[in-house]
């Protein structure tokens, strides 16, 4: 049966006939080579197919497809090597009965029979033509089985693992410091074989900066200056766009936040953060309330892909929500520090004139560089305050004012997540196409996966300006449901090395249940762009609405971001 299913004869079928043939014949001979090749290639085929779909079953973690895999394999083997049998046989010059009984001395673990040879015309008493043509069949023939074999070892040996139920020592979780309590042991031995995730940036840098000055600059954001607590230069390199992680202990809680670098590389005696003070917001608070100068934080980076330092272009177009003009900035800087030639063009949207940050100093730049164009639409302006720009909604006719030509430019968007969705169907509307637009959310991504209820009625467009309101203003946050609006639970998520586990309700991210379990995942943006947490996936799929920090070669291994990974079926990941 396995034979046929291979497309070779069945295996059984070629040593009765060599027992029924009374002597060898040339025709005798010639088709029993001919079928002993048969069955080596087809052996080899069925062997290689198998192999892969070993694999397949693997990634896709069916165990039934991987057992059948595995016994073909075997049969192919067994096809193989009776074919190599054969040819043996036939080239130490045994009649077809003793081909025959050695193939079955073969398979039945018989010690060879002494076998009297023919008549001496070659070496080993072979012809020369037979010498020569089967020590290169037998050589393919060993080195076919050698190959098979041993790929057939590592799959028996994937097979043990995989349903092994032993324990074995699990190696530190990923970005974890060594000090950190031992995790508990894995549930499968096959845990401890993956390799480590390699760490996603190697200029990471991380410790201690002081705190050298603080300027307003509106009635709700700061820009902090840090520098080196005992050098003159910062002790990393970054690109302009990327951004720092801070972390602190506020009110005995580990914070942790992004902040963009809003100063240029070109600066390279301190880095600037510009920071908007969140009314609620735990770590913006503890900046702009407690923070003084001579104080230290510490930071870790710099992270971030978003980045921009005028290669490959002749024109930038840069589209700003509210504080998310911060890295913005610091490309605006760079490129006019570096005397940039080509044309940078930055849109804003904000809510009103007094909260427009670094207005004065793009004003200064603007009338440097004549190649800088700067719009920006406030959605308010108070009674008493001057007002010179864009009133009311940043609309595509006033995008299309701002940047003739727009769908020829690259063009970097950032801000709340709202805004950059409205600012997004915008710019499809204009024929901009996607892979032209680079994009950082500040603050959680959109809950757009997966859809766990039905959707509601679609509700009329809002406005960019209107969303801004929404997202910096009075309202929840983007992306973070109100509470008790979970949806229903409809997953279970399975942390093998700590082996612990809970419900996945749809709108949570792994992330965020590792973190209610106590598992330990690092992290540090939280919106899919530095890389801190990546984690293996075991089993399971999941949908991840940004995934800017993996590489081609991440997603091939099953490496995902725990930030991002939401589910609505059971997955199993390595943490
Ligand atoms: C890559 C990156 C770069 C960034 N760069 C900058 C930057 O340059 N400048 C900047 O100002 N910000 C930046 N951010 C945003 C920043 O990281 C913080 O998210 C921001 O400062 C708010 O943090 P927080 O701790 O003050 O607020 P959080 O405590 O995280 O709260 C955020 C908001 O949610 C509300 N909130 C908190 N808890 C709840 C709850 N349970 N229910 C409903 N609402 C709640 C708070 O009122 C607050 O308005 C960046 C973010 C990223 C990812
Ligand atoms: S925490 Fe940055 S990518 Fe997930």
């Amino acid at each position: 049966m396995m034979g046929s299913m291979m497309g070779g004869p069945p295996p059984k079928q070629l040593y009765p006939q060599l027992m029924e043939l009374p002597a060898m014949t040339p025709e005798a001979r010639a088709k029993i080579e001919a079928d002993a090749h048969g069955r080596i290639n087809a052996g080899n085929a069925a062997l290689v197919q198998a192999y892969d779909d070993y694999h397949r079953a693997m990634t896709s973690n069916d165990t039934a497809a991987m057992s059948a895999a595995a016994s073909r394999q075997h049969a192919a083997l067994a096809e193989l090597e009776s074919g190599t049998a054969a040819l043996r046989a036939l080239a130490e010059g045994q009649a077809p009965r003793q081909v025959a009984l050695t193939w079955f001395r073969d398979q039945m673990n018989l010690a060879p029979a002494e076998v009297p040879a023919a008549g001496p015309v070659g070496p080993l008493g072979l012809s020369w033509f037979h010498f020569i043509s089967m020590t290169a069949v037998t050589l393919f023939a060993l080195t076919m089985a050698a190959f098979a074999a041993s790929r057939r070892r590592r799959s028996i040996a994937l097979v043990n693992r995989l349903t092994s139920a032993a324990p074995a020592p699990a190696p530190h979780p990923v970005g974890q410091p060594t000090s950190a309590p031992p995790p508990a042991p894995p549930r499968t031995a096959e845990v401890t074989a993956l390799p480590r995730i390699a760490p996603p940036n190697s200029n990471t840098w991380s410790g201690a900066m002081r705190i050298t000055a603080i300027h307003r600059e509106t009635p709700h954001v700061k820009t902090f200056r840090l520098a080196a607590s005992d050098e003159a230069r910062i002790p990393f390199t970054f690109a302009p766009g990327q951004f720092l992680t801070f972390s602190a202990t506020v009110d005995g809680k580990t914070l942790r936040r992004s902040y963009s670098i809003a100063s240029p590389p070109t600066r390279t005696s301190y880095v600037e953060i510009t920071v908007k003070r969140e009314d609620d917001g735990e770590f913006s608070r503890y900046l702009h309330d407690r923070m003084s100068v001579g104080d230290t934080l510490q930071v870790r980076g710099p992270s971030g892909a978003f980045t921009f330092d005028g290669g490959n272009a002749d024109s930038i177009v840069l589209i700003a929500g509210g504080v998310g003009i911060t890295p913005m900035m610091c490309v605006i800087r760079y490129l006019t520090d570096t005397t940039w030639p080509g044309e940078i063009f930055l849109v804003c949207a904000i809510r009103s004139p007094e909260e427009f940050i670094f207005r004065e100093e793009l004003e200064y730049l603007q009338r440097r560089w004549p190649k800088l164009h700067v719009a920006a639409a406030v959605a308010a302006r108070s009674e008493g305050t001057a007002w010179m720009g864009l009133e009311g909604q940043l609309s595509k006719d006033a995008i299309v004012h701002a940047v003739p030509g727009i769908e020829k430019r690259r063009i970097h968007l950032c801000g709340p997540p709202p805004m950059m969705e409205a600012i997004r169907r915008v710019l499809a509307e204009l024929g901009v196409p996607s892979d032209q637009i680079k994009t950082e959310a500040f603050g959680p991504a959109m809950g757009l996966v997966p859809p766990p209820r039905p959707s509601p009625p679609p509700s009329p467009p809002a406005s960019v300006t209107q969303l801004l309101r929404r997202v910096e203003g009075d309202t929840a946050p983007a992306g973070r449901p109100p509470e008790g609006d979970a949806g229903p639970a409809t997953a279970t998520l399975s942390f093998a090395r700590s082996g612990k586990a809970a419900s996945l309700p749809p709108d949570k991210t792994v992330l965020e249940v590792a973190e209610k379990l106590g598992v330990p995942i690092d992290y540090s943006c939280r919106v899919g762009t530095c890389g801190f947490c990546k984690i293996r996936l075991l089993a399971g799929q999941v949908t991840m609405e940004v995934q800017d920090a993996l590489t081609d070669e991440d997603k091939a291994s099953g490496i995902i971001l725990a930030c991002q990974a939401r589910s609505l079926g059971n997955v199993t990941v390595d943490a």
